[in-house]
């Protein structure tokens, strides 16, 4: 095994954090989602198209101010894992059989594909049919924003981001744009969930990354935070060298 191998299985392995939180990047094939995957832990563009094949994840380590419940913050140690997804059809069944772990999704369009865009409704229905709740957290984020010529007008985007009730980013694995602010958006939409189901459990739902507990289950109507911003200042560690690619 060789020296990077052995750190990456080290940073899967450890167990020191608060809570373990799985993000899914979901969309058509050649939306962006490795990209914009690559830009958010590398802060790098990769243009090179090498469709992806199964799933992979990456995983991020924060420190993250979590309300208690006297209002004040306190820091947690949070593992984000970001799992990307082949769009192409013939994965399909493969990709969904991870659907049901995901906390939070970050759903994909190419706003210069006007195909992609109409896929979005087909995603969300898969999304709901086997996601932990009926009600999940989800980000639609039309990217690709630098693009010069457009098939989806910011307009359109938005007006289906309200229509299903999700908030609407923009963005661009190209330049970065928007790229951490989506990721930080889609974040706190889980910890408030989180905060409100460890209310009502006292500490145990998610705790170990258990999405699939009754309590999460049960939870389809969560009130949500509908906050296309995010204040960036919770997000205190950026650290891109901790993150560990895996394939399955
Ligand atoms: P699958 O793995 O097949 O599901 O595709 P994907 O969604 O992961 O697409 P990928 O990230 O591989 O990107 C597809 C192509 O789009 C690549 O050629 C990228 O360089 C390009 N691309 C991705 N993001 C952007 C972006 O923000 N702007 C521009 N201009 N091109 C992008
Ligand atoms: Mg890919």
């Amino acid at each position: 095994m060789s020296m990077q191998q052995q750190n990456n299985a080290e940073e899967v392995l450890d167990s020191n954090y608060d809570f373990l939180i799985k993000f899914m990047l979901l969309g058509d094939s050649g939306v962006g989602k490795t990209c914009f995957l690559h830009r958010y832990m590398e802060g790098e563009f990769r243009s090179r198209f090498t469709a992806t094949v199964g799933v992979d994840f990456r995983l991020k380590k924060l420190d993250y101010d979590f309300p208690e419940d006297d209002g004040a913050d306190s820091k947690k140690k949070i593992h984000l894992q970001i799992w990307d997804t082949a769009g192409q059809e013939r994965y399909r069944s493969l990709t969904k059989a991870f659907f049901r772990d995901g906390m939070g999704f970050l759903l994909i369009f190419d706003v210069g594909n006007l195909e992609t865009f109409h896929a979005v409704r087909e995603w969300l229905v898969e999304i709901k049919e086997e996601a932990y709740c009926e009600n999940p957290d989800i980000i639609l984020i039309g990217n690709k924003k630098d693009l010069d010529s457009r098939a989806v007008s910011e307009k359109q985007g938005r007006q289906l981001a309200n229509e299903l009730k999700i908030p609407y980013f923009e963005t661009s694995a190209a330049t970065g744009e928007n790229i951490i602010q989506s990721v930080n958006a889609l974040l706190k939409l889980v910890v408030t969930r989180m905060r409100s189901l460890m209310i009502v459990s006292q500490g145990q739902a998610y705790r170990t990354g258990n999405s699939g507990s009754s309590d999460a289950t049960a939870d389809t109507n969560t009130p949500r935070e509908i906050s296309a911003s995010l204040d960036t200042d919770s997000r205190r560690d950026e650290d891109t060298s901790a993150n560990t690619a895996c394939s399955c």
